[in-house]
């Protein structure tokens, strides 16, 4: 018997997508650096489906059906080369090599260049949705041919998570590294809501008064509503754990400095490079590294600040009603910032990427999975030509009606002394996009004052520089 497909690089992704693709029905052969783990897999999970054992790349290459589809869940960087560089040269046109890491989308492009020049197609593809969503349905964001996804695209719908209306989380999203590209801008997404989801918690316990149990059934309540996701879903049952050595609220005994693998800051280095502002994620991002800072947390701990003051009890229920529309109108400007940079980037490598369809294979599978994403995919769909999220009809009209809460949100935690950069600088975002006149002007005046950098008007086409240092006429420039 041949595979239809082989995975190698057996750690837990690796794995679980291997077992994914075997109880759906594939021949999978299964390959790991380290033969023990190929045995062990086979031992373990055998009787989920059809395993081919492979000890070494030949025998794994040999097991393939042609033309050979070949999964990599190896680190992403060097070790994802190593492997590249092991396997292609037993390879032949036609034949295809998936990288399922969170690869860099620069690096996906070269490797996607290299290898087409001996007809091998490189499919860089996002997969998201952790060890459980290898195993029982990932969100799936492909780049590579169009050819290897006419191959490949029937399995992977085969294996993809399934949104409410039965629809795989899964769409060829463009040419080389498109899969990659917004498989990078999903955790920034991610990087971002969970920043909002924790500053929604730190208000509702420092301005609200509310103990973690309670702050549980806040979020469980949420859940069932506008803000229904996963990541709101995990937070209720984080927050409702309490650690077993000391009984105290589990999220009390965690040391409170936020780790990141890069794919976050990667967003928030290639939207500069792109010149969007992605604040919202950015914020994420900062705040993460400040955390860290251990020395630099305790060099300040005595500066001075107001001390909060917990709302009264019969407060505390409209205060987290207030705490909900901040939360849902700062996610509306994370999404917003994120499809922005994803259009953009389409836009500088050509890609063509369908932001309705990005939206639509986020809506199961992955981490950020949320019924707020079927309002996303429609809007899209309703106007794929839509310049910003904020300026679709429903969500403009939403995001209004929220706006004197989000802002009495960011008072409060500016006055109470409560960080909440995320939701400070989505309302920023939304007030300067949504300015008639911004301080721009005066920026480029004094530009063209120490600078000579030139400046144009609002009344008359050019570019003009006035003679700051002389009788100051105006000149064209
Ligand atoms: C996913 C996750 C996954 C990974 C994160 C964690 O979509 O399944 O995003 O890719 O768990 O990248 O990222 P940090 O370690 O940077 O928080």
């Amino acid at each position: 018997t041949t595979a239809q497909i082989g995975v190698t690089g057996l750690a837990v992704m690796g794995r679980n997508l291997a077992r994914n693709f075997a109880r759906n029905g594939y021949t999978v052969a299964v390959h790991n650096r380290t033969a023990a783990r190929t045995r062990a897999l086979v031992e373990e999970f055998g009787d989920e489906g059809d395993f081919i054992a492979a000890e070494t790349a030949r025998d794994f290459v040999a097991a393939l059906e042609r033309p050979r589809r070949l999964v990599v869940m190896v680190k992403a960087g060097e070790p994802t080369d190593a492997v590249i560089a092991e396997f292609a040269p037993l390879l032949e046109p036609g034949d295809m090599i998936v990288d399922g890491g969170n690869a860099h989308f620069a690096d996906t492009r070269r490797r996607e260049r290299e290898l087409r020049e001996s007809g091998i197609h490189f499919v860089g593809t996002g997969v998201s949705g952790g060890e459980e969503g290898a195993l029982h349905g990932p969100s799936i964001m492909p780049g590579g041919s169009e050819e290897s996804y006419a191959s490949l695209g029937p399995m992977l719908e085969r294996i993809a998570g399934k949104a409410a209306d039965g629809t795989p989380c899964v769409t060829h999203l463009g040419p080389d590294g498109a899969g990659h590209f917004v498989k990078m801008v999903h955790n920034g997404i991610e990087y971002a809501d969970m920043q909002l989801i924790g500053e929604a918690y730190h208000l509702l316990r420092e301005v609200g008064g509310l103990t973690p149990a309670r702050i549980a059934d806040v979020f469980r309540r949420w859940n069932t509503g506008r803000l229904d996701s996963y990541l709101i879903e995990i937070t209720a049952q984080v927050l409702s754990h309490v650690d077993a050595a000391t009984g105290e609220p589990f999220v009390d005994v965690v040391l409170d400095r936020a780790e990141q693998k890069g794919t976050g800051r990667w967003t928030v280095q290639i939207a500069l490079d792109l010149g969007v502002p992605v604040s919202g994620i950015a914020e994420a991002v900062f705040a993460r590294s400040l955390s860290g800072h251990a020395d630099l947390r305790a060099a300040s701990r005595g500066l001075a600040g107001p001390t909060p003051r917990p709302l009264p009890e019969a407060e505390a229920d409209a205060f987290a009603d207030r705490v909900e529309q901040a939360l849902y109108a700062s996610k509306i400007v994370s999404y917003t910032q994120g499809f922005h940079q994803i259009a953009a980037a389409s836009a500088e490598y050509g890609w063509g990427v369908d932001a309705a369809e990005v939206a639509r294979i986020w809506r199961a599978g992955c981490i950020i999975r949320a019924a707020f994403l079927d309002r996303i995919t429609a809007a899209y769909e309703a106007d794929p030509g839509l310049v910003s999220l904020l300026s679709d009809a429903e969500f403009a009209r939403e995001i209004g009606r929220a706006q004197d809460d989000w802002r009495a949100v960011v008072s409060a935690a500016v006055a109470q002394g409560v960080p909440a950069p995320g939701f400070a600088a989505a309302l920023a975002y939304y007030d300067g996009v949504r300015a008639e006149r911004l301080p721009a002007a005066l920026t480029q005046a004094q530009r063209d004052y120490f600078g000579a950098h030139t400046y144009r008007r609002t009344d008359r086409e050019g570019a003009f520089h006035t003679l700051w240092g002389g009788d100051r006429s105006e000149v064209d420039a």
